[in-house]
């Protein structure tokens, strides 16, 4: 057994027993053993441990958890970024540019795409990472992108339903069965939820409803990208249907609020993707006042939102979404596990993953106070200070 002690934390964010919505320590001290947070206290009061690293007073947060990424494809469509930004709408037609990208690149190839991107992630404090698939579109492509997804995470989804495969584009019907039926039976033993973009251009109510009632006879737990371009009904079912999570979450209705605040599924916001379609924010006053929880997450993806920064998603949402600080810190951590319906992730506690973030910087705020700045100084990531994405053991 290996132990390290992080001593002179300034402010340590638990985001659980402690101070405020973050559940603050100050002059705090973590204890690190195999892994997992051993011992939490006043720096004063450490037990001796094998080493010690001295944080010097700064402040120390958990590791991100972003519980919506499409980290695995291939293909580059900064032209159509370029585009939009003057003035070309977002569709989600643009997604079968990257198919056609991600069909051609190898396994290995894509492998080591992944890879990177989740290095820069962890530099800018993310230690876990939900990772879908969606830019294969037929059986073998979709099983490759869970294989790489499952080297890096255990939070796979499968999202053969993101749009119709453009091979199959005038037999949509056809497309759904197979989604529902041999795709998913390829998916399935490599994921742990299956997600659906519900949305015009993309899939209905009614067939988002059999795919999810598909993967879930198939042993998957639900999620959702709902109401990104519109009011449509896909808030309402996911939360009928029991998802963990309902993502985009741009236009919902004073009933879906109410319908999320009296669930447990969670709001996911992906402010990156209203920033890079320069679509309106989202809101999150009448969340509050109902009391729905709500997690931050990047939905990194080549199309509409080509971020992997979590610091930059919380400056957004405090700027631009109305929320404090402290909720974009919170929903970016503790937010993210619970979309991801984990306890283990997103707080600091004994017997929790030690995943911690320590900041160039002496309280939390800073990370939306100090928009567009590397606060991130080190990452642990199960209990290994790191600088790179090492797939886990379990
Ligand atoms: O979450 N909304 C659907 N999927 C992605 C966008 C995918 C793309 O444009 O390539 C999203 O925004
Ligand atoms: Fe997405």
């Amino acid at each position: 057994m290996t132990s390290e002690a992080i001593v002179n934390i300034g402010v340590l964010a638990t985001m659980d027993d402690g101070e405020g919505p973050l559940g603050l320590r100050r002059d705090a001290a973590v204890v690190i053993e195999d892994g997992r947070v051993a011992w939490i206290g006043a720096s004063a009061d450490a037990p001796a441990a094998d080493s010690s690293y001295d944080a010097a007073g700064a402040a120390m947060i958990p590791g991100f958890v972003d519980s919506h990424t499409h980290a695995v494809f291939g293909g580059d469509r900064s032209a159509e970024f370029d585009a939009r930004m003057s003035g070309a709408p977002y569709t989600a037609g643009g997604i079968r540019s990257t198919v056609a990208a991600t069909r051609g690149a190898s396994t290995e190839e894509l492998a080591a795409r992944t890879r990177h991107l989740l290095d820069e992630a962890l530099r800018q404090g993310t230690t876990t990472a939900e990772i879908k698939s969606g830019y294969g579109l037929d059986v073998d492509t979709e099983r490759r992108l869970l294989e790489v997804a499952a080297r890096f995470t255990e939070e796979t989804t499968f999202l053969g339903a993101h749009v119709v495969a453009p091979e199959m584009a005038d037999r949509r019907g056809d497309y759904v069965d197979l989604v529902a039926g041999d795709m998913l039976a390829a998916a399935a033993p490599l994921a742990r939820w299956i997600d659906v973009f519900c949305e015009e251009g993309a899939f209905d109510v009614e067939e988002t409803r059999r795919i999810l009632a598909a993967g879930r006879d198939a042993g998957l737990g639900l999620r959702l990208h709902a109401n990104q371009l519109t009011m449509s009904g896909a808030a309402a079912l996911g939360v009928e249907m029991g998802a963990a999570s309902i993502d985009h979450c741009t236009f919902l209705s004073d009933e879906d609020v109410d319908a999320l605040a009296a669930s447990d599924t969670v709001a996911t916001f992906v402010p990156g993707a209203e920033f890079s379609t320069r679509q309106p924010y989202p809101r999150i006053e009448r969340l509050r006042d109902a009391g729905a929880t709500w997690a931050l997450a990047s939905d990194c993806n080549p199309g509409s939102s080509f971020t992997t920064s979590m610091p930059f998603c919380i400056a957004l949402a405090v700027r631009d979404m109305g929320m404090t600080p402290s909720e974009a810190i919170r929903a970016a951590t503790r937010g993210g596990a619970q979309a991801l319906r984990r306890t283990d992730v997103g707080r600091v506690a004994v017997g929790a993953r030690a995943d911690l973030a320590l900041l160039d910087a002496p309280d939390p705020v800073h990370l939306a106070y100090r928009p567009g700045v590397p606060l991130v100084d080190r990452v642990w990531r199960d209990g290994v200070a790191t600088t790179s994405w090492e797939p886990r053991a379990s």
